[in-house]
């Protein structure tokens, strides 16, 4: 969800748009809601208790620990046992929970010795505070290191139609079972990446009828966004998309995306790399 100020920092400018998003997902039979301690910081987490609490017992809430935030759009590794406690202990109290189904490490922080990250993940699962553990932008090896610790349910990185840097991450989950939620979905406000290789973001593309996306959503009376959404489910089983949104029209249109089915034919143009000239 997108539901806080810009810079993903402090209060949304619309507040009331933000709760009837949220409310919205319900209707729509959500089941998979993304946010952070970090993200606001806690405004995103206040807001979802606020519009949803008491839960259905059909819908997971992940949340993720291990970020400071001392400013928009600026973000600091802190995966000190006692600041992770800290944090998950808010996050528990924010979304009025005694259980969270799937808390993530939002990143190893590479000043600590990892394993401590991990034990404090695993002491925490036993003490019944966490159901399932996750983690984001990891590699393979460092999947596999976790896993001695903890079952690993689920892995966040970066991935979409047009960033497929972590390829190699979503082929092991794929193997493995893991679940794969990719982050920028749509690939939206990729501050700080522009650089050699770099696509325009994939939401730019979507005014461009000359793309390959755009001919085929046209084909098939949908979006560019929701021809995005629906490749990464075909992509594979384990694919658990987190668009952002921070208003009901997107979210109404991202949802019905899970309806398209794509043909093999557009899977394997869409698949294509570069996907598109730059806009
Ligand atoms: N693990 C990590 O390190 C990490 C990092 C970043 C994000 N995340 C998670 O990933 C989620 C998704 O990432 P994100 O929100 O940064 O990027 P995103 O999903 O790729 O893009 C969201 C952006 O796209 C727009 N959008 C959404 N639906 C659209 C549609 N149907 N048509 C056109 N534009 C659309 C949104 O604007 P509107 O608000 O106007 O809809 C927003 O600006 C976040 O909500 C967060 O939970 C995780």
């Amino acid at each position: 969800m997108r539901l806080t100020g810009k810079g993903i920092f402090g209060p949304s400018s619309d507040r009331a748009e933000a709760i009837a998003t949220l409310c919205r997902c319900l209707d729509l039979e959500v089941n998979l809601i993304d946010t952070a301690e970090s993200y606001g910081p806690h405004v995103s987490e206040e807001l979802i208790a606020e519009a949803l609490f008491p839960y259905p017992a059909t819908l997971v809430i992940a949340t993720k620990g291990g970020l400071d935030r001392p400013g928009p759009d600026q973000w600091v590794t802190n995966g000190r046992p006692e600041r992770l406690r800290a944090g998950l202990d808010g996050s528990l109290r924010r979304l009025k929970l005694e259980r969270i189904d799937l808390y993530q490490l939002h990143r190893i922080d590479p000043a600590v010795p990892e394993e401590e990250q991990f034990a404090f993940l695993q002491s925490v699962q036993r003490e019944g505070k966490v159901r399932h553990i996750g983690l984001s932008e990891v590699s393979v090896a460092q999947i596999q290191r976790a896993g001695k610790f903890f079952e690993v349910a689920s892995v966040q990185n970066r991935y979409n139609l047009v960033d497929r840097e972590w390829e190699p991450v979503l082929d092991y989950c794929d193997r493995e079972g893991i679940g794969f939620i990719p982050w920028f979905p749509l690939q939206a406000g990729d501050v700080g990446r522009e650089g050699p290789g770099y696509y325009p973001r994939l939401v730019r593309q979507f005014a461009n009828r000359n793309t390959s996306i755009a001919r085929i959503a046209k084909r098939y009376g949908a979006t560019p966004a929701q021809i995005a959404l629906a490749w990464l489910l075909r992509r594979s089983a384990v694919m658990l998309p987190i668009p952002g949104t921070s208003n009901r029209r997107h979210l109404e249109e991202n949802v019905a995306a899970a309806g398209i089915e794509l043909s093999r034919e557009d899977v394997v143009t869409l698949s294509q790399k570069p996907l598109a000239d730059p806009a």
